[in-house]
């Protein structure tokens, strides 16, 4: 594997599990891989767990780990060619970004949709133009569209904690003040597609995600009727994708916080959510604090959804 983007990139989800606990339980196994390589991590936006489980993964490799934050302490960057720079932005992406590439073995990338242009967006151009002008490869961190080492730690958990070998799992959105990203629902919907699972996805009309993320699975606009019989329960706000709506708040649902009268209607469902997390908003602090909440199993897993990625592309160096 040289770029890790999306769900494809990893291969058949059962050998890339098996990859994943054995990282698990030999975490410290490969540190010859890493030896002397170098792991850049560059931030367009803030982070807590991609930064520490990341920096850690490429630690237990052995690997060396350097870290910019583009907007603390970073030259101001202008993204579109042709712009006459007279303006604030000191350096353009496309000089910047080999320059970052020259010293370093592999380049992690975050950088999240703007809701200046869905096209943009959609485009994923930060992302390709890492992939393209860096001569290193290159993983998502959280791009505009996918957030993929999310994803498979959602994956290794769920397959932890199953309780049968083809369990339901709803994704269910839920309110937030700001207008989110629909990075993480979409990868999600990928990853469980890819996944043998009852899926099903469920949020108020209007909040319609894209059709390729989408895929084959079940969209139920009741929450209540989706929710029953739930072994996990996914929550996770996101704001609209259709247009002319998209990137905006177009209905604050406060009766879709998931609450513990939500969670008796499923199969004593597990609760996930990829965190940060604003409590009394998108779920009740009394559900996230209870036994089946498994939000911080699910972010410890980001350094075995990490390690398994940095481990496959060392191997293809
Ligand atoms: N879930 C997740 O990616 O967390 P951070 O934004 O803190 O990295």
């Amino acid at each position: 594997m040289r770029h890790f983007t999306n769900v494809k990139d990893i291969g058949p989800l059962f050998a890339a599990l098996a990859k994943a606990r054995y990282v698990k339980e030999n975490p410290f196994a490969d540190q010859a891989l890493g030896k002397n390589k170098t792991l850049l991590m560059v931030f367009f936006n803030s982070s807590l767990r991609t930064r520490l489980s990341t920096q850690k993964a490429g630690l237990n490799l052995g690997m060396n780990v350097i870290v910019l934050d583009i907007n603390q302490g970073a030259w101001k960057l202008e993204t579109e060619r042709g712009v006459i720079m007279d303006g604030d932005k000191s350096e353009h992406i496309l000089e910047a970004i080999p320059v970052m590439g020259s010293y370093c073995d592999i380049i992690g990338v975050r950088s999240f949709a703007r809701f200046e242009s869905k096209q943009a967006d959609y485009d994923e151009v930060i992302l390709n133009q890492f992939i393209h002008y860096s001569g290193r490869p290159v993983f998502s961190m959280e791009a505009a569209t996918r957030h993929p080492l999310q994803s498979f730690a959602d994956l290794i958990t769920i397959e932890e904690f199953k309780k049968s070998t083809r369990p339901k799992v709803v994704m269910t959105w839920a309110p937030h003040p700001r207008a989110l990203p629909q990075a993480v629902p979409n990868s999600f919907a990928e990853w469980m597609n890819a996944y043998d699972c009852d899926f099903v996805i469920t949020h108020p009309r209007g909040y319609e995600l894209a059709p390729q993320f989408v895929g084959g699975a079940r969209v139920e606009y009741d929450q209540d009727k989706a929710l029953e019989g739930a072994d996990f329960v996914y929550a996770k706000n996101w704001a609209a994708y259709a247009d002319p709506n998209y990137g905006k708040v177009i209905n604050t649902g406060r009766s879709w916080t998931v609450t513990k009268e939500k969670m008796a209607l499923t199969n004593n469902a597990y609760f996930m959510h990829c965190l940060p997390v604003r409590r009394n908003m998108i779920v009740s602090d009394d559900v996230i604090e209870s036994p089946q909440s498994i939000v911080i199993p699910e972010a410890a897993n980001r350094v075995v959804s990490a390690q398994a990625v940095l481990k496959e592309i060392l191997l293809s160096l």
